[in-house]
């Protein structure tokens, strides 16, 4: 078992040594202890992110989830669920639009961790103060596609760059095989999709989206061709009632607008039946391949 010497002056960690015995996947007989898999949820203070974490902190064969959030000290829902499940949960400090972050992220998370058997990436922005979807080209600038691209696209292709060796080594050190990879959740949207595109518009968020797709699309070739047992995919979680979604729900029938409970219900049953056979592939909730 590794040192307790994860504390960190910019690291809000709440590590405890009940969470340490469950990483190791010790038992009180001594017998071999079971997988006991670790996973990162990048993005993780509301939203779909947070409806993640609380449902993989519910999971037997899960010892521990990295909870990584711009503010961690600020996340009240990430609180609620340390007090719920002590010593489970650590929450380390993520922007995902700063490398300097990222890189003090995976440090603070290999000191500890010997490896990862799911990371995923939920971090997302689609309007902001002073920014909203573009309806028209005339709307369009420079501001709001670097602002998409950083969050949703550079954001998660460099958290997967921070996170590939921990998450390779899930093969050497948690029994990760091609049927059981480690997986790269990345999550996507529909719109992204160049081929699905009938009706224009939110030119940013698309083609951030579209972004993700190539720059994940890449990632999965590379750890394929290494032989590398890391599955990397896509995922659009369908139209989820979050704080992305509010201002455009009003249009949205009833039966289509997704609790955040039940998309990641079915986005986690899509990521545990995920094979190297799925590596790259781009999906929406139910499992269906979407066109590039
Ligand atoms: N909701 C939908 O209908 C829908 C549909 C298709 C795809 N998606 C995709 O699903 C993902 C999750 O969306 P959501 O609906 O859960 O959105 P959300 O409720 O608005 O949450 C967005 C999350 O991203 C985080 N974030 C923003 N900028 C960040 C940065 N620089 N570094 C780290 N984290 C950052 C936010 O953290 P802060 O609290 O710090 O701001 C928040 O936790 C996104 O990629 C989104 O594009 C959502």
């Amino acid at each position: 078992m590794r040192a307790l010497a994860w504390q960190s002056a910019r690291a809000p960690w709440a590590l405890c040594h009940a969470y340490a015995s469950a990483a190791a996947g010790a038992t009180a007989t001594g017998s071999s202890p079971a997988p006991q898999r670790v996973a990162l949820v990048q993005g993780s203070s509301r939203g779909l992110g947070l409806e993640f974490v609380r449902q993989l902190l519910l999971r037997p064969d899960t010892a521990a989830v990295i909870a990584g959030c711009r503010a961690p000290a600020a996340a009240a829902g990430l609180h609620a669920l340390q007090a719920q499940h002590p010593g489970r949960l650590q929450l380390v400090q993520l922007d995902s639009t700063d490398e300097s972050s990222i890189a003090a992220a995976a440090e603070q998370v290999a000191a500890f961790h010997a490896h990862l058997d799911l990371l995923i990436n939920a971090s997302g922005i689609l309007h902001d103060d002073g920014m909203s979807p573009e309806t028209a080209l005339a709307r369009v600038s420079m501001a709001n596609l670097l602002k998409c691209f950083q969050v949703n696209a550079a954001g998660h292709i460099l958290v997967c760059q921070a996170f590939a060796p921990l998450l390779a080594a899930a093969a050497r050190e948690n029994g990760a095989s091609e049927e059981r990879p480690a997986v790269i959740a990345n999550m996507s949207a529909r719109v992204g999709s160049i081929g699905d595109n009938r009706l224009g518009g939110w030119y940013s968020y698309r083609a951030s989206k579209a972004a993700v797709n190539q720059l994940t699309k890449c990632m999965a070739l590379e750890f394929e061709r290494r032989k590398q047992r890391v599955a990397s995919i896509l995922l659009h979680p369908g139209t989820v009632d979050t704080d992305l979604s509010k201002p455009f729900q009003k249009n949205v029938p009833p039966e289509k607008l997704f609790s955040r409970g039940r998309a990641v219900s079915q986005l986690l049953a899509i990521i545990d039946r995920t094979t190297m056979a799925d590596n790259g592939k781009y999906q929406d909730w139910a499992g269906q391949e979407i066109e590039w």
